[in-house]
């Protein structure tokens, strides 16, 4: 069993906290004094410090106490254990010591002395004591509190969560080390030191949240790695890419047989399974954990998607579900998504799905704007209005910047029409393509911004063409339906991506799982993605456009689609993701395609062969089309 031992210099807190911490875990607590002899107690009355042969019987009742109390129930055990050959002795006798340092600068520990009666420790010896005092290294670290409670508090989360390390603090690194010192999670945190771009990055971070965090902070890997209680568990918050393998590299050296690596980053999902190979060929656990919200997702609750080995989770997963966003439930935005590259693969797929809901709302902006003549904040009134049924975040931050001025002028206004990516709604169409399935509305939203890209080309096939956007006439509703068909629609193209990886991969995905993990804390959080966490099959086989409940909304609004698409189309709008949204609707729902057509082709020019109707599937036929019959 395990012997929780508090050290540190006298008038710490070991006693307190000591019987504290024995009474919450109903295991006995012993005191190390009192396996002085009389002797020493004697010496230490007087002020006479006592030297290591006086010390020496002292450790060695204490170990062979420490022996029994682990064959029986474990104990808490209150130690000065002030240097290192002394702990080393003592944790000869078990392997679940659990070390809990408790420090506080001299001064304070001074004055808590001086205020203390009826103990036979004198203030002056607390000189000697911090001078034989060497730090260690390893175990729990808490820097005490004038409250015991509050120390208290901070090392029960210590014994609630792992130690985490956290590596790279960019934007997104300090919001989640904020985050997790926030549930009490105890975060080192590192970043490396680059001449003239990222100096004393780590220790700002630390100082400037010094009077509310103990963040330890380092800028050199080997001793941040060697701070870390093993088994590590470390958080890269690296740029996804080549960054990933360059810190893998560089801190792989300083790791063991059982340390845990999180990427927390976009990384590609085979990057991902090339990672984990490597890593568990050295004996290194590692989770791809796909990390959704931006910077205030990753400081106030964000959805996490973590895939990979599973025994890595269940050591690390209360940790996270901790620091992600809750559901309507209260339930963690977090859930393990399944093995290899699953978790990083569903946080791509995600991004696929944002990249078509944006790419939607921007159209039937653009169309409300210029074909409509709508002003932004009429646009902003109806997205507002919108959004009372739709409870989307992409929505309401449409909403927002609808109304946001910069010196008294519109700032969307001033923006380039030239869209950013950073690849991953790119990296999903490609997963489609590789799995055979169709994606059109995301891929079609890759595309729309592929093609803002070039806007020296655009400029001039727009004079080439003449190209004039014509005022039209459609109604409010019309245009919200016509939306909430074209994003339902976005939605399945999504989910049919994970549920042929899910296949493919063999990763036994769970869709409702997923769809509640992004009810909250993600930039796709909506009131879709609420009923969707409903109405999905845990592991479900069927696409979610046959799904009852949701046919009857599509049903409800398809007709919209084809209205405003039509309309907005002729009157020379583009509307890449509307309109491919309803052509995979209609080629999903039309019984008879063109595809004979196709087949007769392949046949004529390449004997390619195809099935037949009046015939069984599976039969393939040729016919010399040649011959005229
Ligand atoms: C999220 C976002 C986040 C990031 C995108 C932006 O879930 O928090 O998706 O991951 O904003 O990667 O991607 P693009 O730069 O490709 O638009």
């Amino acid at each position: 069993m395990k012997i929780y031992i508090l050290m540190g210099v006298s008038g710490v807190g070991k006693t307190t906290l000591g019987k504290m911490l024995a009474s919450e875990m109903n295991i006995p607590f012993h005191d190390a004094d009192d396996f002085h002899s009389a002797q020493n107690i004697e010496k230490m009355s007087h002020g006479i410090p006592l030297t290591d042969e006086d010390r020496a019987d002292w450790l060695q009742n204490l170990k062979n106490a420490i022996h029994k109390w682990g064959k029986d129930d474990g104990a808490v055990l209150a130690c000065s254990a002030l240097k290192e050959k002394y702990r080393k002795f003592l944790a000869e006798s078990n392997d679940q010591v659990v070390w809990i340092y408790l420090y506080e600068t001299y001064d304070v520990i001074l004055q808590r002395l001086k205020e203390r009666k009826n103990h036979y420790f004198k203030p002056d010896l607390l000189k000697s004591q911090f001078d034989t005092l060497e730090k260690p290294d390893y175990g729990i670290h808490i820097k005490v509190d004038a409250q015991p409670q509050n120390t208290f508090n901070k090392i029960m989360n210590h014994l609630k969560y792992p130690e985490i390390g956290l590596v790279g603090l960019g934007v997104m690194g300090k919001s989640l080390a904020l985050n997790m010192a926030s549930k009490g999670i105890p975060v080192s945190v590192f970043n490396r030191e680059v001449k003239g771009k990222e100096e004393g990055v780590a220790k700002d971070f630390a100082e400037n949240h010094q009077d509310v965090y103990d963040f330890p902070w380092f800028d050199d890997l080997e001793k941040f790695v060697k701070s870390l209680p093993a088994p590590r568990n470390i958080f890269l918050m690296v740029n996804a890419g080549k960054a990933v393998d360059y810190v893998i590299d560089e801190i792989l050296p300083f790791l063991e047989v059982g340390d845990l690596l999180i990427d927390g980053g976009n990384s590609h999902y085979t990057d991902t399974n090339r990672r984990a190979q490597y890593l568990n060929d050295k004996g290194i656990l590692f989770l791809g954990t796909g990390v959704s919200g931006g910077e205030d997702g990753a400081l106030k609750g964000p959805s996490i998607m973590p895939g990979g080995d599973k025994k890595a989770y269940d050591r690390i997963g209360a940790a996270l579900e901790a620091i992600s966003a809750k559901d309507s439930n209260g339930d963690p935005c977090c859930a393990f998504i399944g093995p290899q590259s699953s978790g990083h693969f569903v946080k791509m797929l995600h991004n696929g799905i944002e990249y078509g809901e944006m790419q939607l709302i921007s159209e039937f902006y653009h169309l409300m704007r210029f074909g409509l003549k709508y002003s932004p904040e009429k646009i902003s009134q109806i997205y507002a209005k919108w959004n009372k049924e739709q409870d989307s975040f992409l929505l309401e931050i449409s909403v927002e910047i609808l109304k946001f001025k910069e010196n008294g002028e519109l700032l969307l206004d001033q923006i380039l029409d030239v869209a950013g990516q950073k690849g991953t709604g790119g990296w999903s169409s490609i997963a489609a393509l590789d799995l055979g399935v169709s994606f059109d509305t995301i891929s079609a939203a890759v595309m729309a911004r592929n093609i803002s890209a070039d806007k020296t080309m655009r400029l001039e096939a727009s004079d080439i063409y003449a190209h004039k956007e014509h005022e039209i006439n459609i109604s409010e509703e019309e245009l919200f339906k016509a939306y909430k068909a074209a994003s339902i629609i976005n939605h399945a193209v999504g989910f049919e991506l994970l549920r042929a990886a899910s296949t493919e991969f063999d990763w036994n995905l769970n869709y409702s799982e997923i769809a509640r993990i992004w009810t909250n804390g993600c930039i796709i959080k909506s009131q879709l993605m609420k009923d969707l966490s409903e109405m999905l099959e845990d592991h479900g086989s069927v696409h979610i456009l046959l799904n009852k409940e949701i046919a009857k909304k599509v049903n409800e609004n398809k007709n919209s689609l084809s209205f405003v698409v039509g309309k907005a189309l002729e009157a020379e709008y583009p509307m890449q993701v509307s309109s491919s949204a309803l052509n995979y609707f209609l080629g999903l729902s039309s019984s008879q395609s063109s595809a004979n057509m196709i087949q007769a082709q392949r046949d004529f020019f390449g004997a390619h062969t195809y099935e037949r109707k009046d015939k069984s599937r599976g039969e393939f036929f040729h016919t010399d089309w040649t011959k005229i019959s």
